[in-house]
């Protein structure tokens, strides 16, 4: 294993220039661009990955936090999800007919899925979203979507941009503008805040007869929702008529191996997945109740690839294996060690790091005296740390079910020379010296919460 403390990223950073002359914003997911982890010392370009660890170009190897951006929650090149996927490919990967491979995942999520009772696929998280919501616009029949967090790039969604200054609480999109959405969508997404019902039965009342439906995370950045919260939107969109969909793209199956719903005690009328539901291979669904979902049958739904039996045999072969291996459980385990061995170090090192989310979901926050500035130095300087020690990690580490004793060893010590470092840095007035890594561009969208609970 090279070190990578003694590793010059320069090449993943030419192979980044390389990649900005031709591919416009040089990657496909902002979340892969160079700050993902740490801007100048994360690698930003790996050729494989196993398990837990990713390879970068050069074959400097790394312990990941970001998995895929959640997605590969059994770890990267799981053997029971490619030998189920290989042995598919050698049959082909679609076909001119359907395969009842179809009806199978089809019917694992409804037997799964507390409000499915019918599924369609796609390809993606943003995909499914959008499915939904053209669901729900052609079964109520009405154009209003009013939504809350982060659901993809298509036009219903970034149609919020548009909305006149001051109607438009900037949260859902800083820095993202509506460019290239017609303006004609102009008050078709309306954002509410999370965490509040007042606002949103204002806004259901100012647009009564005119919303298809509310388009929300139930956990939002792994907070809890207000007590009473979720059953109040609930009952608020059964009273208006309004479709209710659950976007368990994020939250996936980290939580539960029946989703989101089961663990929050709250029932949709539908649910959009992707990401986790086929461990890094491409693939989504859209599952809800039959008075919502059956009129998709005469709406114009349809693409090539949602019948991709790769992405299919990925979905089935994750699902079973998430519950087999009982995934939520060791994610809670690991998570809950993680958190624990972070505040170990903490007592240890002394500084204002408060350890928030839930085990599956963890964070880590700078708190008074420090303010939103500073902190974001601070974590962009634990990042970089961690980065040239060979851990990538940053201020929510997503950790998957590969992840082992040895990586949390690994970890912990990282994370405690990571603090040291942080630690002597303030101490000398000199984080602005130490602190090489650049910043991240406040464009990823972060939502307004407003909720007591952050655990
Ligand atoms: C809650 C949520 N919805 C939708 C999406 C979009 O998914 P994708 O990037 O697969 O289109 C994301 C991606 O981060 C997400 O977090």
């Amino acid at each position: 294993m090279k070190d990578p403390r003694t590793h010059d990223v320069a090449s993943s950073y030419a192979l980044w220039e390389r990649a900005n002359r031709i591919i416009p914003g040089g990657s496909q997911l902002i979340s892969r661009r160079p700050y993902a982890f740490s801007n100048g010392f994360a690698p930003v370009y790996a050729e494989r990955g196993k398990g837990s660890h990713i390879w970068d170009d050069q074959g400097v190897e790394y312990v990941d936090y970001g998995m895929s951006v959640t997605s590969a929650i059994l770890g990267y090149a799981d053997d029971v999800v490619d030998d189920a996927v290989i042995e598919q490919i050698g049959k082909g990967a679609t076909y001119s007919l359907n395969s009842e491979r179809e009806i199978e995942l089809a019917e694992l999520l409804i037997d799964r899925i507390p409000c499915a009772d019918m599924a369609r696929f796609s390809k993606g998280g943003g995909e499914s979203c959008a499915i939904a919501v053209r669901i729900a616009r052609g079964a109520t029949g009405r154009d209003v979507v009013l939504f809350s967090g982060y659901h993809g790039w298509h036009d219903w969604y970034l149609a919020a941009g548009h909305l006149k200054e001051g109607a438009f609480d900037p949260f859902a999109l800083p820095n993202i503008r509506p460019t290239g959405v017609p303006k004609a969508l102009e008050g078709t997404a309306i954002p509410f805040p999370w965490g509040e019902l007042e606002p949103l039965e204002r806004l259901l009342e100012q647009h009564r007869g005119q919303v298809a439906c509310i388009m929300m995370e139930p956990i939002l950045l792994a907070i809890r929702p207000p007590e009473g919260y979720l059953e109040g939107v609930r009952e608020l969109a059964t009273r208006e008529n309004v479709v209710l969909i659950f976007d368990e793209v994020t939250t996936n199956f980290r939580y539960g191996a029946n989703g989101i719903q089961d663990f929050v005690g709250v029932v949709p009328d539908l649910a959009c997945f992707a990401k986790a539901i086929s461990n890094g291979y491409a693939m989504g669904a859209v599952v809800g109740k039959r008075w919502v979902m059956e009129p998709a049958a005469d709406m114009f739904v349809s693409s090539t690839y949602w019948s991709d039996l790769v992405g299919i045999t990925a979905a089935i072969t994750t699902l079973t294996e998430i519950e087999r291996r009982d995934v939520p459980g060791q994610l809670a385990d690991f998570g809950e060690r993680l958190q624990s061995g972070m505040q170990e170090v903490l007592d240890e090192v002394d500084l204002p790091v408060k350890i928030s989310g839930m085990p599956a979901t963890p964070g880590i926050t700078f708190t008074d005296p420090f303010d939103a500035d500073e902190s974001k130095r601070l974590n962009a300087l634990v990042a970089q740390e961690a980065a040239k020690r060979g851990v990538l990690f940053n201020t929510h580490p997503r950790h998957s079910s590969a992840h082992d004793d040895r990586d949390l060893g690994i970890t912990l010590e990282v994370f405690r020379e990571a603090l040291l470092v942080t630690k002597d840095a303030i101490g000398r007035n000199a984080v602005d010296d130490v602190l090489e890594a650049s910043l991240a561009p406040a464009i990823i969208p972060r939502p307004t919460v407003r909720s007591s609970d952050s655990g």
